[in-house]
Parts: structure tokens; C-alpha cells; sequence
């Protein structure tokens, strides 16, 4: 049952226990963290993205070519970037922090609904 600690982009961390084998969604998930994951691990929604310390990331298996690819299309992605729904946490895991990533729409608070992203009115 590894420690796991979900640090979000406001507020306090949540430090839970999960079982090994879980995936970083499903323990965000479980434990009322906000971590969308909204196509249900199909590597194509990019959701889930989170992001994991060097010291996390030395105890992960290299993100697959599949997860590569949805990681291109997320937003504000760095050398941290992980989805959620591939990381596999095992004791190996023990202590790992894992920060959620801005969305969108988190990042950029100029833009609001209705708002064209280009800042020129709607037609
Ligand atoms: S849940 Fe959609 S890519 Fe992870």
C-alpha cells in the first residue's frame, strides 16, 4: 500500500495509501482529488495529466510511445509530465508526490466562456 501525495494547484495536499497496482487516476479518484480523466484511461483525452518529481519518475517505467503522443496534446506539459491513467503504483512508489496540472482553462483566466480565444468578438 503505497503513500501517495496528490499536491493540487490551490489549497492542501492529500496524502493517501492505495493499493499496489492502482493507477494514479484511479487513487485520485478514490480519494476525491480532482483529476478528471475523462475518457477513462483510452490515451486520449490527456486529463489525467500530472506531474512527477525526478525522484517519482526514477521509480516509473518510461511513459509507452501511445503515452508520448497524448502528451503532445496537453496543455503545459514539461519534463514531469505523466498521465495519470498509465502510472502503475506499486511499493516502489512509496512517498511519491504527484502534482496536478493546470488545465486550460486554469491557465488562462482571460479567457472565459464565451470569450473567443483570440480576444475578437464572436460572429
Ligand atoms: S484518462 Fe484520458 S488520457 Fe488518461
Amino acid at each position: 500500500m503505497p503513500r501517495v501525495t496528490f499536491i493540487p494547484l490551490r489549497g492542501p495536499a492529500t496524502e493517501v495509501s492505495v493499493p499496489s497496482g492502482t493507477t494514479v487516476l484511479e487513487a485520485a479518484k478514490a480519494n476525491g482529488v480532482d483529476l478528471p480523466g475523462t475518457c477513462g484511461a483510452s490515451l486520449v483525452c490527456g486529463t489525467c495529466h500530472v506531474f512527477i518529481d525526478a525522484t517519482g519518475r526514477a521509480t516509473l517505467k518510461p511513459p509507452s510511445e501511445d503515452e508520448e503522443d497524448t502528451l503532445d496534446l496537453a496543455f503545459g506539459v514539461t519534463a514531469e509530465s505523466r498521465l495519470g491513467c498509465q502510472v502503475v503504483l506499486t511499493d516502489k512508489q512509496e512517498g511519491i508526490r504527484i502534482r496536478l496540472a493546470p488545465s486550460m482553462h486554469e491557465s488562462s483566466p482571460q479567457v472565459r466562456s464565451g470569450d473567443s480565444p483570440s480576444g475578437s468578438a464572436p460572429a
